[in-house]
């Protein structure tokens, strides 16, 4: 069942004490990737959990960069389109951009100013939900995109933190620290 797949899947999740500063935890999903078995369990369940839980989403946002690995796969197997946040000056065309902080730094968020319609229902995924500003932030930008986030997707999330009471939408996490 899917409690043993996410069991199997948080059992290759490679743990990182002081990186990449002094004090942080980092959970590296890229460990768990390197698995076979993980990667296509990790697909399984994150494709049931948002044709379950956003059947309706008309494009998915991607966080840069391990965002990446999972709108492209996301969208392709719910026929849909998807699109980047993306750190800044690495996007052409006209921007918007928005300023934020996560865990351990701060950087600017960028989207293209075409990339959502007006009133499309979006949906967003990241890796990982630490502090939530980097989610924060990225749904701010969808929102002045003029799209309608009906919902937020991350592999890991590291409740401690409280990253979900910064974000004013649906939140859906696979596995919890
Ligand atoms: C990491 C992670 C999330 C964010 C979560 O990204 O992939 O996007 O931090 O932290 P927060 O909830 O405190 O905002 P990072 O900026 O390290 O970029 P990367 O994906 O390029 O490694
Ligand atoms: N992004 C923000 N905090 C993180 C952490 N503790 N591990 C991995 N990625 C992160």
């Amino acid at each position: 069942g899917n409690d043993d797949k996410l069991e199997y899947i948080k059992s290759k999740i490679g743990t990182f004490p002081d990186f990449p500063k002094k004090g942080i935890v980092f959970r590296d999903i890229f460990s768990a990737l390197r698995d076979p078995t993980a990667c296509k369990y990790l697909k399984e369940v994150l494709v049931q959990l948002v044709k379950e839980k956003c059947p309706n989403a008309e494009i998915i946002v991607g966080l840069e960069s391990r965002g990446f690995l999972f709108n492209f796969m996301v969208a392709t197997e719910l026929g849909i389109g998807c699109a980047p946040v993306r750190k800044k000056g690495k996007l052409p065309g006209d921007l918007i951009s928005v300023e934020y902080v996560l865990e351990y730094g701060k950087d600017i968020f960028e989207m293209q100013a075409n990339a959502i319609k007006p009133g499309q229902k979006v949906i967003i995924v990241d890796d990982l939900l630490a502090t939530g500003g980097s989610l924060k932030a990225a749904i701010e930008l969808v929102r002045k995109a003029g799209g309608n986030v009906i919902g937020s997707f991350v592999v890991l999330e590291l409740e401690d933190l409280h990253g979900r009471d910064k974000l004013d939408c649906d939140v859906y996490s696979l596995i919890k620290y």
